[in-house]
């Protein structure tokens, strides 16, 4: 079991809200030795993340339910632990942070990539569906976060990174369960940073627009500024690196996307249903 320190023992409070060169988190310049914990690391976003932290030297803990997918990925790393897990199951997650914590001692990031998208509109509601994805994206997120924050906590420099999704920006069609599930995550990644970064905690809310993995491979429609899971992953690292807190890409598709959730709500319906076609 994990025993937390008393937090007056761990915190920096009063440290400034904004860094030095006007990064909002301490940038960092190498990967070497770090230790990363990647949720969600089986396919997709995650394994190319966890791929390229292992290139770097980095040491990496590899979770996601498929136990041999993420051997894959590790592919007999001497630095990758593979710790299988459930994010829906509390008990699971809270299993193996002590596992990973008898192994490393500590913990420098944790980035939660884990997540299920399904498109979703009145036509097709289905609550059986809204509590899966409450439960694998939101629930699941505060499950990982509830494992996380001990270690954390006693870790000033340590670093948490939310996957959430530009559907999470403002409402759009056929994201009637998956949207709310990642407006909430954006809100939850803010919200943690006013408590984290004064104690000296670098908190990350990552944004992707559309990436080619197995999620978006359903999809019929045309997907503007697609982009591999390779991609995603280098973004998500250099943003890291630079020290973003809101790291989103591809710019020239998300940039669009963050001017028109300012719109008015009349001009944003217009624009959205002029756009989509739905
Ligand atoms: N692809 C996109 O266009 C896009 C855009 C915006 C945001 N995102 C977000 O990016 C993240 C990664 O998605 P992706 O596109 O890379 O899709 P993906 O290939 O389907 O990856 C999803 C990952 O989440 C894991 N996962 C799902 N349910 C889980 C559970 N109950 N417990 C533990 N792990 C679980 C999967 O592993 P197991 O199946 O092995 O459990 C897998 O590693 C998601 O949060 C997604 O919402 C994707």
């Amino acid at each position: 079991m994990f025993h937390l320190q008393s937090p007056d023992q761990t915190r920096l409070r009063g440290a400034p809200l904004l860094h030095r060169h006007w990064s909002m988190n301490p940038r960092v310049s190498d990967w070497n030795g770090r230790r990363v914990w990647v949720i969600g690391a089986s396919t997709g976003i995650g394994a190319e993340t966890a791929r390229m932290l292992l290139a770097a030297g980095t040491r990496v803990a590899l979770s996601a339910r498929q136990a041999d997918a993420l051997h894959e990925v590790a592919a007999s790393h001497r630095d990758a632990q593979v710790l299988p897990l459930d994010v829906t199951r509390h008990e699971q997650v809270l299993a193996a942070r002590d596992a990973l914590m008898n192994v490393w001692q500590g913990l420098d990031l944790v980035l939660i990539v884990a997540g299920a998208y399904h498109e979703m509109r009145v036509d097709n509601f289905d609550m059986q569906m809204v509590d899966r994805l409450i439960d694998v994206n939101l629930r699941g997120v505060f499950h990982c976060i509830d494992a996380v924050l001990p270690v954390l906590l006693q870790q000033p420099g340590s670093g948490i990174g939310i996957v959430s999704s530009v559907a999470g920006y403002s409402g759009l069609p056929r994201a009637l369960a998956y949207g709310p599930t990642k407006a909430a995550l954006i809100n939850l990644a803010e919200s943690l940073y006013f408590d984290l970064h004064p104690s000296g905690h670098s908190v990350y809310l990552i944004n992707p627009g559309f990436v080619a993995t197995q999620a978006t491979a359903g999809n019929d429609f045309d997907m503007p500024g697609l982009i591999s899971a390779p991609e995603a992953a280098g973004h998500i690292l250099r943003g890291i690196e630079r020290g973003a807190f809101h790291i989103h890409f591809p710019r020239n598709f998300t940039n669009w996307l963050r001017v028109a959730r300012m719109l008015p709500y009349r001009w944003y319906f217009w624009l959205t249903h002029k756009v989509t076609g739905l």
